[in-house]
């Protein structure tokens, strides 16, 4: 009996051990709050099946509604009392100094309290419980089974960094379904975001039913493709007050867009009376900048844009209305007898003040309206109107001038902002828009710019990151373009800076995309990461890789083939003797895979090294070319215009203003033999050889980015060539090397010489 006891306690203890073990908080929210304190004790959620609120407050009610909806409970209104051992939402009247966002959140064996200053405060604890409970509230079926949930010990003091946290849709270039807005909305709410700017007119489709003008979207909605076919669709008023519903059911505001003047061609297809010319107007098909805009002449314009917005007013409740004011070429204008009357007679000194003068005019009748005016950045051409607020996108400039100018700011630049950019390797991305955009580069953004004071910093509202829709064509599209980024920016907008940390997001995103998975979301599975996309060798290789999703499995090949129809389980990293080709993927448990990383892995024999006349004569020998290069190729048999030499890599003094081509030549010198790589950092192209290797090939025309590549150096000399090319904008050129396993630097004068120092024989 004794004995049998003994067998029991010691199952008990591996039991009640494994049990302990399974049970350690692990605590993901995003964003991540303000103040999070986690008890190394877990708690019972508590089983009763419904949720308790303070009172009868009708946003109050949303709020629990929402929770009641996600968990399958009930409400019980308990008058201010809380019994414990239940969730209870307490709201407190609004109190002075607090961020009306703000709210707290303890869970306890007592039970679970979330207490704000508003039910909107209320509703971001709620979010917040969800991200304590298991992936699969998020899914919709409700809390199949609460009894013996367990969840993290936790107090929660928690508020936003900034007001504004949006998301932008551009639903003109194509359109998406009414449930699929609310989903996006759901996307928003779960990361704490509270507008969603709804860009419903473009050149490519007006997508909002005005009912003093139907032809809007009789005419307007649709496009005829070259092939005949036709692409359209509009929200009607009804789904609209849905939407917003909807949205006001989760604490976001939805902000419409109303394009003018440009971008108007949609508008201008059914109503040509509206343009400077007259027309006949096609809806657009093809995607860019419209010459044809509204005419800024005529007062017609002026009363339909009006009768459209006291319509779109109707519809939005939010205080905040976009009009556009961007991208919208001048030329009609300065040939428009209209235009040009309203110019004399009100003073106008050129088309930018012409511009400004109808944003003026609109905001005027917006502020009688009760309504404030957002635009892009260019509405500061040809002044600012005296109230409106600023999006600025092309870059961060038009943000700073505005606060400089005291009026409030949305920062959502192209460089961090532009979710329709590509996030990884193009040739295995779904086609994009261009550009490039990371989810580390999202992570990395401040909104608030260093050149702002401290009362100018505080009209930056906040950020917002933009989806516009030339590329995506399906709903599907949309979520792989816009998460995991938006959960980027998410913490941007609400995160405490000091907090912000990408490893640990990374961290916590694993959970977020159990989250995802749970609501059906395309999200972007994140590609196994390693840390080159090259690796030169010289007699074996080690390749490691990471993924940053939980439960996720990299498959990878080394012959080539494709790793999702017969790759290996990355375990360990991968030991390599000969040259290779890596492909790899990550495989979420869901059975979603991420797009291909492709890593080449090249055996080289060591380049000799030569031996040089000393002293050597120092310096880079280069010779510049005149004409449009498109390629650093096309420099081949071309005659230099000047030569010289120079002590460093960039552009040398004499370099054109106009486009150019450069070749700097010489000798480097490697003092210990090794794996070297080289970075060229040039807009526009350029590319390195040393000896006869191309090692750096960062060709093409191009911004200013970085590319970087390895070659296997002797000690000794090593003559090498430098191509660049600028074909106008703006133009740079940086070199830099690391030695294997060392820090990147700039190559050092004594490594370089000239090509003009006499060669003595070739050394090892
Ligand atoms: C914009 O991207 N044209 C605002
Ligand atoms: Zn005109």
């Amino acid at each position: 009996m004794k004995k049998i006891a003994s067998v029991f306690t010691v199952l008990v203890l591996i039991i009640a051990f494994w049990s302990c073990k399974q049970e350690t908080p692990d605590v993901r929210i995003i964003p991540q709050p303000a103040m999070l304190s986690i008890d190394p004790q877990m708690v019972r959620l508590p089983s009763v099946k419904a949720i308790y609120v303070s009172s009868h407050d009708t946003a109050l009610a949303t709020a629990a509604a929402y929770l009641c909806e996600k968990l399958h409970y009930s409400v019980v209104n308990v008058e201010g009392k809380n019994q414990g051992h239940c969730i209870y939402l307490e709201l407190a009247p609004p109190a002075a100094g607090v961020n009306p966002e703000s709210y707290t959140l303890v869970t306890s064996k007592e039970g679970v309290t979330i207490h704000g200053n508003s039910a909107r405060g209320v509703f971001y604890g709620i979010q917040t419980l969800m991200q304590l409970l298991p992936p699969e509230v998020f899914g919709g079926n409700g809390l199949l089974k609460n009894s013996g949930i367990k969840i993290p010990k936790v107090s929660i003091q928690d508020e936003p960094r900034y007001k504004w946290r949006g998301m932008h849709l551009d639903v003109g270039r194509h359109i998406y379904s009414v449930e699929f807005i609310k989903k996006y909305i759901d996307m928003l709410a779960m990361h704490k975001m509270n507008v969603f700017h709804w860009h419903l007119t473009e050149d490519q489709g007006w997508r909002i039913e005005i009912k003093k003008y139907p032809k809007l979207t009789e005419i307007g909605s649709i496009r005829k493709n070259a092939d005949g076919t036709t692409y359209g669709g509009f929200y009607t008023q009804a789904q609209i007050k849905e939407v917003v519903a909807y949205a006001a059911s989760r604490f976001i505001d939805v902000m419409p867009e109303i394009e003018m003047p440009g971008h108007s061609v949609a508008a201008l297809a059914a109503y040509p009376e509206l343009s400077c010319t007259g027309g006949p107007f096609q809806v657009r098909t093809a995607w860019g900048v419209s010459e044809d805009v509204y005419c800024a002449g005529k007062e017609s314009t002026f009363n339909f844009v009006q009768d459209v917005l006291t319509e779109v007013i109707s519809l939005f409740p939010f205080k905040y209305l976009h009009i556009g004011g961007d991208e919208c070429p001048k030329d009609r204008w300065a040939k428009c007898p209209d235009c040009q009357k309203r110019m004399k007679t009100e003073g106008l000194k050129n088309e930018m003040e012409l511009q400004s003068y109808f944003i003026r005019r609109i905001e005027k009748f917006l502020v009688s309206k009760n309504r404030s005016l957002v635009g892009w950045d260019e509405i500061l051409e040809g002044g600012l109107a005296p109230e409106a607020t600023v999006m600025s996108w092309r870059g961060e400039a038009g943000g700073i001038e505005a606060a400089h100018q005291g009026h409030d700011v949305i920062m959502s630049p192209t460089t961090y902002c532009y979710f329709d950019f590509y996030q990884g390797d193009r040739r295995f991305e779904p086609k994009a828009i261009g550009g490039f955009l990371s989810l580390e580069k999202v992570y990395s953004y401040d909104p608030t710019p260093a050149e702002l004071n401290i009362e100018e910093a505080k009209h930056v509202l906040g950020a917002q990151g933009n989806v516009w829709t030339e590329y995506i064509p399906d709903e599907k599209q949309v979520e792989y373009m816009a998460l995991p980024r938006m959960s980027a920016l998410a913490e941007v907008v609400w995160t405490p800076k000091p907090l912000r940390d990408y490893e640990k997001f990374l961290f916590r995103m694993e959970r977020q995309y159990q989250r995802f998975d749970a609501m059906k979301i395309n999200y972007r599975v994140p590609t196994p990461v390693t840390t080159a996309e090259s690796f030169i060798f010289i007699d074996s290789l080690v390749v490691d890789f990471h993924t940053a999703a939980q439960d996720a499995q990299i498959l990878y090949s080394i012959d080539g083939s494709d790793p999702a129809v017969k790759g290996l389980v990355f375990s360990s990293p991968i030991i390599l003797k000969a040259n290779a080709q890596i492909k790899a993927i990550t495989r979420m448990k869901s059975g979603r895979t991420s797009a291909m990383v492709e890593i080449t892995a090249e055996k080289q024999e060591m380049m000799l090294g030569m031996q040089l006349a000393t002293p050597t004569t120092p310096g880079i020998d280069y010779e510049l070319y005149e004409g449009l290069f498109k390629s650093t190729k096309d420099l081949d048999s071309q005659k230099s215009v000047a030569r010289g030499v120079v002590n460093s890599f960039g552009l040398p003094e004499a370099s054109s203003s106009k486009p150019f081509g450069l070749i700097m030549r010489g000798y480097l010198k490697i003092d210990k033999p090794g794996i070297y790589r080289f970075y060229l950092k040039s807009d526009d192209g350029s590319t390195l050889s040393i000896g006869n290797r191309e090692v750096v090939n960062h060709d093409g025309e191009h911004s200013s980015t970085e590319k970087s590549g390895e070659t296997a150096l002797g000690k000794g000399w090593h003559p090498y060539e430098l191509r660049y090319f600028d074909a106008g904008g703006a133009k740079s050129l940086g070199v830099s090397w690391s030695a294997s396993g060392m820090p990147k630097e700039t190559i050092p004068a004594v490594n370089l010489a000239s090509l003009a120092t006499p060669m003595m024989m070739m050394s090892h």
